[in-house]
């Protein structure tokens, strides 16, 4: 394995100038090499900059900040990266820019030296094309800002050799990040586990299930994200993030997992970018964002009579809340007022029919994650206001938060959460990365809770594979048929996060 000493960066922009710090923190020298006239010792300046306040802070004794600051060389010429042992590029999203880089690169650096692109759409494949030596090509993926994320996609293109891969595993790992390795598949890992949250947040929202922030909200304080998918819409800009949707969705030839949502078009033609132009799904003054009025929860009308459903998940739970609410709880639906009902995967309409139930009286209470958070309440459009605002006051009382949204399949935490675990199941199927490294660039990368496969576990993996096939039946989309992967664990009763025993 080639032991890297001098590292190359070259580009010296948002990207190139944290792949500049990180690596001259971690003791490698670092050289850096930019083609706008000035931008490479402006790049150099500021990571000294970053370093001297991390001194200031303490991070650094004045000695060692000065060292890694040291380490660091601006260069005029491609040719001075000559005797670096890797070389990074992170310049422009291009490919004939990227491809001519390398080309010029294999002239300057010796055989064994390792290249390596941070592009996040380009095919690592194509951009080794050009190259003499694509055994020595790899993509090398970090995340902005690069020192606090702490994770890169070390990306193994068809003819990149192992010893490539294990360099800079090896190089990322002893940096302080950690290194995941990924196929050369459309996303990468990362971009591509990411999916699931954006497209299903859009389909439920183009099936009026709830409004942008009810769907944020629930993905933040019922699922514990700590951002809804419209918050991230509106922070990476809905013109960047509208064009990685569809070209993921073309590059899969039209896989219908990853289907985009034709809300998109009309709001980036109107400028509603987010954050960057003051207004996306929300609106923005300054850097806040404006929040809109809650509603105001209804008066508890005491002695309402309830029925709650004896197959309900949590029935002795909801029992008690009613009678501690001192509504009549009754144990003939026929006599209630309120019909209060659980289920997984189905809407309250199909519920309602399949029991027997008066739709009028019934709304239904997302099981999931329990009556200690923020809950869920489904109502159908045979719900009357009287029955909509007797669980809601009786749900929403005390610190606990209610959100109501119209009749789906999975309610919003179901849907999103089976769709998340389902992408991430087919990304092991496929084999483009290992289950531990779909977890943590999940996690590190994305800024998850859990990784999705513990996450998958947490509701449980039949639950979850329950409710992808009644999406899938109800909705006859096969955007939800269950990934093989998922349903094999789940046919032999496996946790999702069980190690393989063996594989061929
Ligand atoms: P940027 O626009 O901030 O910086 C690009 C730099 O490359 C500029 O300073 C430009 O002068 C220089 N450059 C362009 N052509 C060059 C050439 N032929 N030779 C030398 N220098 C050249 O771009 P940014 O955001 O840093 O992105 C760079 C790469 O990293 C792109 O491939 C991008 O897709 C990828 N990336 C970007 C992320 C982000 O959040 N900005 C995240 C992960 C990857």
């Amino acid at each position: 394995m080639s032991v890297i000493q001098r590292i190359g960066v070259i580009g010296a922009g948002t990207m190139g100038r944290g792949i500049i710090q990180l690596f001259a923190q971690a003791g490698y020298e670092v050289r850096c090499y930019d083609a706008a006239e000035g931008a490479t010792r402006k790049a150099v300046d500021f990571v000294a900059e970053m370093i001297e306040r991390a001194v200031a802070r303490g991070r650094y004794s004045q000695a060692d900040g000065a060292a890694i600051v040291a380490r660091m060389s601006a260069c005029e010429r491609l040719e001075q990266l000559e005797g670096c042992e890797l070389v990074i590029e992170a310049v422009v999203e291009d490919l004939a820019v990227k491809r001519d880089l390398f080309s010029a690169l294999e002239d300057i650096l010796a055989d064994t030296a390792i290249l390596a692109s941070n592009t996040s759409s380009l095919m690592i494949a194509d951009i080794a094309a050009g190259c003499r030596r694509p055994e020595r090509v790899a993509g090398l993926h970090f995340f902005n800002p690069v020192p606090l994320m702490k994770v890169a996609e070390v990306i193994a293109a068809v003819r990149t050799s192992p010893a490539t891969v294990a360099a800079l595993q090896a190089l990322i790992e002893h940096s302080g990040h950690r290194a995941v390795v990924a196929a050369d598949q459309p996303g990468f890992l990362v971009n591509h586990a990411g999916r699931g949250l954006y497209t299903e947040g859009l389909r439920i929202l183009e099936e009026c299930v709830a409004s942008a922030a009810d769907i944020d909200t629930l993905m933040r304080e019922a699922a514990g994200f700590r951002m809804g998918p419209f918050e991230l819409l509106d922070l990476t800009g809905l013109d960047v993030s509208g064009k990685v949707m569809e070209s993921i969705y073309q590059q899969f030839h039209q896989e219908p997992r990853f289907r985009p949502s034709s809300l998109v078009a009309p709001r980036i033609a109107a400028g509603l970018f987010g954050r960057k132009t003051g207004e996306g799904w929300y609106r923005y003054v300054g850097n806040d964002k404006q929040q809109n009025p809650s509603s105001t929860v209804p008066t508890l009308r005491r002695e309402t009579p309830v029925w709650v459903d004896p197959a309900a998940d949590e029935h002795a739970r909801l029992c008690g809340l009613v009678l501690e609410a001192g509504m009549d709880l009754v144990q003939d639906a026929a006599k209630a007022e309120l019909l209060l009902v659980q289920f997984w995967g189905i809407d309250l309409s199909r519920y309602c029919a399949r029991h027997g139930l008066d739709a009028r009286r019934a709304v239904a209470i997302d099981p999931l994650p329990g009556l200690d958070r923020h809950r869920t309440l489904m109502i159908s459009t045979a719900t009357s206001g009287l029955a909509r605002d007797a669980a809601w006051a009786l749900l929403g009382q005390g610190d606990m938060t209610v959100s109501i949204i119209n009749d789906s399949c999975g309610f919003v935490v179901q849907r999103v959460l089976a769709t998340i675990v389902n992408i991430a199941a087919d990304i092991a199927q496929r084999g483009i990365a290992s289950v531990a490294d779909i977890e943590d660039a999940v996690r590190l990368g994305l800024g998850y809770p859990q990784g999705p496969l513990s996450l998958g576990d947490a509701v449980g993996g039949e639950r979850i594979l329950s409710i992808l096939e009644q999406m899938h039946t109800l909705s006859g989309d096969p955007r939800y048929r269950p990934s093989p992967w998922l349903a094999r664990r789940v046919a032999l009763g496996l946790p999702l996060l069980s190690p393989e025993a063996a594989r061929v």
